[in-house]
């Protein structure tokens, strides 16, 4: 079990798990491939006996991180892998000298929800029907 940072020949696996999980965002593997390129860009992910199994992809630029993607797999699930990932984020960021980081979400994903209020993050907003336009977004964020 451990923590690395993704490389680009991560890029399937990542896209893999991304599409066992409905709510996640679906960047692809060419998304993923140039995300990892991205200089502004972080993905961490938890591997487990040599498989990724979860991931958290995020932007820090300046002092300013945004939280852009996050999956674990289901078989994964409720194991803590998601916590972890969410903590070691936000010491990452504040290590680098991130002073917010904040995400949106899906009013309807409680799971994910509850993980980052889990985790310290607070509403900071909504953005109306956002998802297909049928949806609110909750913006959720900490000041580190
Ligand atoms: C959200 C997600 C990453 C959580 O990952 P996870 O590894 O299962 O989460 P953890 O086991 O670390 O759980 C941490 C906390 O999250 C919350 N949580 C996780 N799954 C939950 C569920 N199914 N129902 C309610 N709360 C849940 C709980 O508060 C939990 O704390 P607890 O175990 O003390 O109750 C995972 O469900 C997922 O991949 N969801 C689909 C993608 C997604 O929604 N991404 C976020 C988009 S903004």
């Amino acid at each position: 079990m451990k923590m690395r940072a993704a490389v680009v020949l991560d890029a399937p696996q990542l896209a893999f798990i991304e599409q066992t999980q409905p709510m996640s965002a679906h960047w692809g593997e060419k998304g993923f491939a140039s995300e990892i390129a991205n200089a502004a860009s972080r993905i961490w992910c938890w591997e487990e006996e040599g498989e990724i199994v979860g991931f958290l992809a995020l932007r820090l630029v300046a002092d300013v991180c945004e939280i852009l993607n996050l999956a674990v797999l289901p078989a994964a699930c409720r194991k803590g892998i998601g916590f972890r990932l969410v903590t070691h984020a936000l010491r990452e960021v504040g290590s680098r000298g991130g002073k917010t980081i904040s995400l949106e979400v899906n009013i309807t994903n409680l799971p994910a929800i509850s993980l980052y209020t889990k985790a310290g993050l607070k509403e900071w907003g909504r953005r109306a029907k956002f998802y297909n336009g049928k949806d609110d977004a909750l913006i959720m964020g900490i000041h580190l």
